[in-house]
């Protein structure tokens, strides 16, 4: 249980451009609070469309303790419904993917319809209506193939995000991809500093060999810490790119999107571990094999590359106060062959040591900030993505209190009692 006066003193208690207070990443009840503020009502990306290829495939998402399922529907729409069943409310998918002709709970049998119509209630009685009983919906935006959902009533608006991203990354034909690998990492930290320990790379040069193979580790195109060489480097790509019509200059994403391209280090074209192509088959119809990196994030849960030869998609979801789950899925061109056009450890490797090692720090940072001893400290300037996502995050729980201020009666129903309004 928490007091919203408490999340409002230490919002209030907050320095700007220094991490959070304590309680932010190790208090299960502010935890419940940021499943409630920010997990059940923003926009999270769920997965890319082409793994729910064709009608029937579907996949589940666990959301704080909201189980949702997303599935392309015989009309070849995704659809997501709350995976919680109309009769008493069991769990309908069990598994995290599958592919299923219609969806049947397991506890005494009611079929829906991948569209979440009630099909089946075997043993109601006449005249039971079924059209009331079909599967709670919950709300699907498509953009560039990723699939985003949202568990609010009335979702924030994503139009412009879906604006701004498409020019960069729709070259990519992201479509027309397939799954090469996935993996899910277990990271024993608040998905706050996994983020935090996504948005720098101030940290890279201390800890990621095989990343910095390849990567560079400035943020923007006019970097300050950025040497003679990355200008060099940036000016001569930035005339390519204009040459081939990409957008490649920062997005205007204000604290909620970042979406710009960068330059992989002079001779390498991929995240590999000698900066070679991943993949013989480039993505959709590209011809040029070093179109360097969109880097896309969104929050709260979502980070991409989009390269020539294969993308990346990272998804975030908290499972506690002090572990996230995080997915990676590296996907391909549909028509590439594994063994003829990419060897998957190859593709891999870079990324799969990049998240083990910051697994470790996120994990140690969470100890840190566990100490009686942990004061938020003052973020870098080469940290400014940091200090976007946490005054992002503090707006939002604002926004969310402020809205509940305002009428109780809905918080009541929104958020069950947790937070009262003091
Ligand atoms: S709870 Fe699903 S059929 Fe009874
Ligand atoms: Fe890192």
């Amino acid at each position: 249980m928490i007091d919203a006066t408490q999340v409002r003193a230490l919002l209030a208690a907050r320095r700007d451009n220094h991490s959070l207070p304590q309680p932010f990443y190790t208090d299960e009840a502010f935890h419940r609070f940021d499943i409630d503020a920010v997990f059940y009502n923003e926009w999270l990306f769920a997965c890319n469309s082409c793994e729910l290829r064709t009608p029937g495939d579907y996949l589940t998402l666990e959301i704080g303790t909201s189980s949702v399922v997303v599935v392309r529907g015989q009309d070849g729409e995704i659809h997501a419904f709350f995976n919680t069943c109309r009769h008493r409310g069991s769990r309908i998918c069990t598994q995290s993917a599958g592919h299923a002709h219609r969806l049947v709970c397991p506890y005494h049998q009611w079929v829906y319809d991948l569209d979440g119509t009630l099909l089946h209630a075997r043993q109601m009685p006449a005249g039971f209506d079924r059209d009331a009983h079909a599967l709670r919906p919950v709300h699907v935006e498509i953009v560039c193939s990723m699939v985003y959902i949202c568990l609010a009533d009335t979702p924030p608006d994503i139009a412009r995000f879906r604006e701004t991203v498409t020019p960069y990354i729709a070259p990519h034909q992201p479509a027309r991809t397939k799954v090469a690998f996935e993996m899910t990492l277990i990271e024993d930290a608040n998905w706050k500093l996994v983020i935090e320990n996504n948005r720098e790379c101030y940290h890279c040069a201390g800890n990621h060999p095989e990343l910095l193979a390849t990567l560079v580790e400035f943020a923007l195109p006019d970097d300050p810490e950025g040497s003679a060489d990355f200008q060099r480097l940036m000016d001569d790509k930035a005339r390519a790119w204009d040459r081939y019509g990409l957008a490649h200059r920062p997005a205007d994403g204000g604290n909620e999107f970042r979406c710009i391209r960068l330059p992989f280090h002079r001779g390498a074209v991929s995240f590999t571990e000698d900066g070679s192509p991943a993949c013989g088959k480039l993505l959709g119809d590209l011809v040029e094999p070093d179109l360097g990196s969109v880097r896309m994030f969104r929050v709260p849960n979502n980070w991409n590359h989009f390269l020539a030869d294969h993308i990346i998609h990272f998804r975030i979801l908290p499972l506690s106060a002090t572990r996230t789950a995080l997915r990676t899925t590296w996907l391909v061109h549909e028509d590439a062959v594994e063994g003829v056009d990419y060897d998957i450890d190859k593709m891999t490797a870079v990324w799969r040591a990049t998240n083990d090692q910051d697994a470790r720090l996120a994990a140690n940072n969470q100890l840190g900030v566990a100490s009686i001893g942990y004061t938020p400290g003052p973020y870098a300037p080469s940290e400014f993505m940091l200090r976007n996502f946490t005054n992002w995050y503090a707006d939002k729980l604002t926004g969310y209190l402020d809205a509940h201020d305002d009428d109780l009666a809905r918080a009541r129903r929104t958020i069950g009692l947790r937070v009262s309004n003091g």
